[in-house]
Formats: C-alpha cells, structure tokens, sequence
C-alpha cells in the first residue's frame, strides 16, 4: 500500500469542485490525504477523507492578515499540511527559514507537516542535487529532537518533473530518495516516510508502485481529476 496525497493547488472554482466531489464518498481508506483549497473544507466535511492544507501560516493564531494558522487547522480537522512547495518557495519566495516556523507551528498543535524538497533542472545538470536536498532538508528541520524530525512526511518533488509530463527512472527515483533517507538517518536518527511528486498520474502510477524505497505521491494535476484519481488510488492499495 502506498500513502496517496492529492494537491489541489488553485485548480477548481467552485462547481469544480462540486463536480469532484460527486461520487468521491468511496474515498475513505487511511491512506488517502486530500490538500484542497483551503475554502473548500467545510464541502470535505462529511466525506470522511483525511485534509491537508496547501500552506499554513508560520506564525500562531492572532494579528496575520489573511494567513492560516495552525490553529485554525487544527480546529477544523485538518492534520497535515505541505510546506515548502517549490511553486512557493520559487513564486512567493518562501525561504528555508520560514518553512522551519511552519513546521514548528505545526508539530506544536500536533499536525504533520508534508515538507517538499527537490531541485531544479539547472541544478541537477549541474549535479548539485545532493547539496540542494541536504540543504533543504537541514535549514528546514533545524534542531528537532529525532521524535519531532521522524513524524515530517517528506515529499521528494525535483522541480523540473511537477506539471511537465516528464518524470525521473525509477532508478533515478530511488537513488535520491535513498540518499534523502540515509540523511535523514545520520542526521536526526529518524525514519521518515518519504513520498515521490512531480507528474503522478495513471500512466505512470504502476511503474511507479515497482519502487520500494518510496511509501507513496504527492500528486498535483491529477488529483484534480476525479476519475484519474480514483484510478490511482486503487492501484495504491
Ligand atoms: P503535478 O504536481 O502532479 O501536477 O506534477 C505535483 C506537485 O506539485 O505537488
């Protein structure tokens, strides 16, 4: 079985998803996450899906115009949030510091953050991979005893495979998500669960399951789909 988290972004206005969620009450297995627009909630509500939010504030409840607070989240049942995606960190320009609070404010109100890393294709031509994770990976987790680092679900997603079709060998795809857990190992001693994203989608999900170093996706475009995603999930039990 592999854990399946589908990341809506901004792609559905409100009949859209409505429409998706027509026939989505089959999606009730502890392995399905589900980041929707965060106004959007209240329609997951009894739908029995476990939430995720795209974002969360780096800051607690209080004086943050227009922010999410951990919180807030919490409150309304959201467990897990993604940070760090890149379309932030390259958009918004979210640094390693600030997805470090974030994540501090999540594990503070018991939430499970989804913490995104990968690298550009500028990047890997150039073979800086391996830095550019380590990187990521230390900035963001800072200090965390190896309990708080262990429970970080990460997402390995290299930039140039998310929305283009193009995604890495399965070899490819081992060989970093490999070195992102011996990291992860020798520098907080934890065992994350590490997950694979950038252009999941029915076409590709069988060669995908072959891989054991990876416990499951983040998928973007196609989680917005709701046949497709269905489709996928299946093939994840
Ligand atoms: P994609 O996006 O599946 O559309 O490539 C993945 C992501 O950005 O998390």
């Amino acid at each position: 079985m592999k854990l399946v988290i589908g990341n809506q972004k901004s792609y559905l206005d409100n009949q859209e998803i409505d429409e998706f969620l027509k026939g989505i009450q089959q999606v009730n297995n502890s392995n399905v996450i589900i980041c929707p627009s965060a106004i959007y909630f209240n329609k997951f509500k009894d739908k029995g899906i476990l939430l995720g939010s795209q974002n969360v504030s780096s800051y607690p409840k209080g004086a943050t115009t227009g922010e999410l607070s951990a919180e807030q989240l919490k409150s309304i049942g959201v467990n897990f949030s993604i940070v760090g995606h890149s379309e932030r960190r390259e958009l918004l320009k979210e640094s390693n510091d600030d997805i470090s609070l974030k994540i501090k404010c999540l594990l503070e109100n018991h939430m499970v953050p989804i913490l995104c890393v990968g690298e550009t294709l500028e990047q890997r031509e150039k073979e800086k991979t391996r830095e550019i994770l380590s990187t990521q990976l230390k900035e963001a987790i800072g200090t965390l005893s190896s309990d708080l680092s262990e429970k970080i679900i990460i997402a390995y997603e290299p930039i140039w495979a998310i929305g283009t079709g193009v995604v890495p060998t399965n070899e490819e795809i081992t060989e970093i998500t490999k070195y992102i857990r011996d990291f992860l190992k020798k520098h907080y001693n934890s065992n994350n669960l590490v997950l694979y994203g950038g252009s999941v989608s029915l076409k590709n999900i069988e060669q995908l399951n072959r891989i054991d170093m990876i416990d499951g996706y983040l998928i973007g475009g196609a989680s917005t789909k709701r046949e497709e995603f269905l489709n996928i999930i299946e093939k994840c039990q």
